[in-house]
């Protein structure tokens, strides 16, 4: 039984004060009102991580991750940060090929196959992003585009190192826009990508696979998009900034 995760990706938001802010209200609810049934992941920018992490350990639900990672160990790469540093800061996860890191930092699908096996070298889940923009979907081409993302950034992986990867669907036009994807279309996108899954690897694989949502979820589309059965949780962007809101979508 796949246990749903919401995870929140703050982008380039919060100074340190304000994101500990945050993670302290977050704390504070969800041990008044949280039942445990989603597992939840804070996603703050690279310097609130080691923070981050110290705050939610100890907490049986909430993990912390990080955005990006380098794909290289360790050397001379001014300004990278590597998923060994994630890890020994206390994270958990990393968000690989979000389409802000494709489109505005050139990230590739064999770019991302590699940043992947550092973050599973290390012992850390990834977050597997993958989404269609508009133009593609538009032109009827967004499973081709799918298909492409998913097989040349994991299907390297040995069915083992699968169980430490979650993919997010998150289509680019509904991030950030507040146009979020149909349940049923996002549904049929999960169910073909699960579907992909099973082909290369098991059924009892694709079965077990998280795979997220992502794109303009709020508390007032969440139920209805994580009621889909192939919909096992949801990637945060705008509304994880905000506690109450984070936490009506939890
Ligand atoms: P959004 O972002 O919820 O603000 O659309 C989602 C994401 O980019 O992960």
């Amino acid at each position: 039984m796949r246990k749903k995760i919401i995870a929140g990706n703050w982008k380039m938001n919060k100074t340190f004060e304000e994101g500990l802010a945050l993670v302290t209200e977050i704390i504070g609810m969800t041990k008044d009102e949280y039942s445990g049934s989603a597992k939840v992941v804070l996603i703050p920018p690279f310097i609130h991580v080691n923070a981050v992490s110290k705050m939610v350990a100890g907490n049986a639900n909430i993990q912390a991750g990080a955005q990006n990672c380098s794909n290289y160990d360790s050397g001379a790469y001014t300004g990278e940060v590597s998923a060994g540093m994630i890890k020994s800061c206390g994270a958990s996860y990393v968000i690989i090929g979000h389409s802000e890191r494709r489109q505005y930092f050139n990230e590739t699908n064999s770019l991302l196959a590699s940043k992947t096996d550092a973050v599973l070298k290390n012992g850390l889940t990834c977050i597997y992003c993958c989404g269609e923009t508009l133009e593609e979907r538009e032109a009827n081409h967004h499973f081709d585009v799918l298909k492409k993302q998913v097989s040349e950034g994991l299907f390297h992986l040995t069915a083992e190192q699968f169980e430490n990867v979650v993919i997010a669907y998150e289509p680019v036009w509904a991030i950030g826009t507040g146009r979020n994807a149909t349940p049923e279309q996002a549904e049929e996108v999960h169910v073909y990508i699960r579907n992909l899954i099973k082909e290369l690897y098991t059924a009892e694989i694709s079965e077990n696979i998280v795979i997220q949502y992502g794109g303009s979820v709020k508390p007032d589309n969440a139920k209805e998009l994580l009621n889909q059965p192939n919909i096992d949780g949801a990637l945060v962007g705008g509304a994880c900034l905000k506690a109450d809101s984070f936490l009506k979508i939890i």
